[in-house]
């Protein structure tokens, strides 16, 4: 069937991407920068299906857009209701219900997320996070160690112009009370706002706080804020919060309009924004506390905290703040060069690769002008060749492929006297 889009058939589909190299170097460096600093922090690396029931997600929020507009749901072969996961917590929440380890548990993830949402610079149809969380505790002081976590990977990184966001969304009780006087405040100013700022003020005037309409902005900012209606304990643990963050020189915001798109947060909310992005995609992450979703999920009563990070999003902030971008060091210590023809070049890579040297070498053939230009395409240190004359030496010729400069090498210390160079560039000796 001729559809639109069977034209695009064997394109990525709309608001998805391929990651190819040189541009996969940074995912790399994002994935195991993120994985490093996580593990010295003590978690874990969990991984869970891309997809689960249906009903794991509807805890997220039933009234939130990534639930009732843009879940990738599907119907298997066996009638059951999946979903591709939107978002990254309630899996990990499922796991621990499910798995019952030991509390705390410390886990963080790289996962890719699906949200049927209208694509754009910094909003995909398939986006990936790196995120942590923390099941088991309710202590402020977790709260402060998972916002440490994101915000030294940020640093790690090189950005400077991330800015954290931080507030609390107190306790359903708190949140229900407040509620109540927030509708009451916004319907008492809707006259001449228009219906639809009257339905949301009635159906999800919590929500009406992020909505970005100018005409809004004067009674939104005027509303009575959520911080100021906090149950003892619900401020108690929010002060913890900012003492914690305080005592480690952690920059932040008190944000009281800061509301994020899930009905399972409480307590502790955070957002990590870039000040390099355009206001309408800065998230570069965002999480919070969500202490009863374990319970909602047929488990234990159980605090927890976490956050997720967008990649792609991060790396556009990276390109706006001129960090982690493409380095001219060399991607390969060694190219070998075959003129001679037999399988000395084989056994020689092999050689090199298993002394741990990053090593490559031309296939089907090639003439050696022809191998020489590849060694250069493929940014490597240095061309070693493998000529008749050095073979009757036992010997292999060196090309600094940076200097042009040429020595010639005996063949049993060519893996070490690579080596000792690329330990010299790197230290700069
Ligand atoms: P979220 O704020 O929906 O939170 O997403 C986290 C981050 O993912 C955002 O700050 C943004 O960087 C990135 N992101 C979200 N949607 C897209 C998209 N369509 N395209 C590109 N990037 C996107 C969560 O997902 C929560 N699970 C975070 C969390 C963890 N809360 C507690 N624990």
């Amino acid at each position: 069937m001729m559809t639109d889009d069977s034209r695009d058939a064997y394109r990525a589909p709309v608001g998805t991407h391929d990651v190819l190299p040189p541009e996969s170097d940074r995912w790399m460096t994002v994935v195991g920068t993120f994985a490093e600093r996580a593990t010295r922090f003590g978690y874990g690396l969990v991984v869970t299906p891309v997809f689960e029931h249906t009903e794991v997600f509807q805890r997220v929020g039933a009234s939130t857009d990534v639930v009732r507009k843009e879940m990738y749901e599907l119907v298997d072969r066996g009638g059951r209701a999946l979903a591709l996961r939107p978002e990254g917590t309630a899996p990990v929440v499922r796991a621990y219900v499910q798995h019952r380890p030991t509390p705390p548990w410390k886990a963080w993830y790289v996962a890719p997320h699906f949200r049927y949402e209208r694509p754009q610079k910094g909003r995909y149809r398939q986006h990936w996070q790196v995120g942590a969380e923390v099941l088991g505790v309710d202590d402020p002081e977790v709260d402060v160690e998972v916002v440490a976590l994101a915000h030294g990977f940020y640093r790690d990184l090189g950005l400077q112009e991330v800015a954290l966001l931080v507030n609390s969304m107190g306790t359903p009780a708190d949140r229900q009370e407040y509620v109540a006087v927030l509708r009451q405040y916004l319907l008492a100013h809707a006259e001449g706002l228009g219906d639809e700022f009257q339905t949301r003020a009635e159906q999800h005037p919590l929500r009406l706080l992020d909505a970005k309409n100018e005409d809004w902005q004067d009674v939104i900012e005027r509303a009575p804020q959520l911080t100021e209606h906090l149950s003892d304990d619900s401020r108690a643990h929010f002060e913890g919060v900012q003492r914690g963050l305080d005592a480690l020189g952690i920059e932040y915001e008190l944000a009281p309009r800061l509301v994020r798109g899930f009905d399972y947060y409480t307590s502790t909310t955070f957002e990590f924004v870039s000040d390099a992005l355009d206001a309408a995609q800065n998230a570069v992450g965002g999480g919070g506390r969500y202490d009863q979703l374990a319970e909602e999920m047929g488990g234990p009563a159980t605090a927890g905290i976490g956050f997720g990070i967008g990649i792609e999003r991060l790396l556009i902030a990276c390109d706006a703040e001129g960090v982690l971008q493409p380095s001219h060091a060399p991607k390969l210590d060694a190219f070998v060069i075959d003129n001679i023809g037999d399988s000395s070049a084989a056994v020689l890579v092999s050689a090199l690769r298993e002394a741990g040297l990053r090593a490559d070498r031309a296939y089907g053939g090639r003439s050696v002008k022809a191998q020489w230009t590849l060694a250069n395409r493929a940014q490597a240190a240095f061309g070693v060749m493998l000529g008749r004359d050095e073979a009757t030496r036992a010997a292999v010729a060196v090309k600094d492929l940076a200097t042009g400069t040429q020595i010639e090498v005996p063949r049993e210390q060519v893996a070490g006297w690579i080596r000792a160079r690329r330990e010299e560039a790197e230290h700069g000796s």
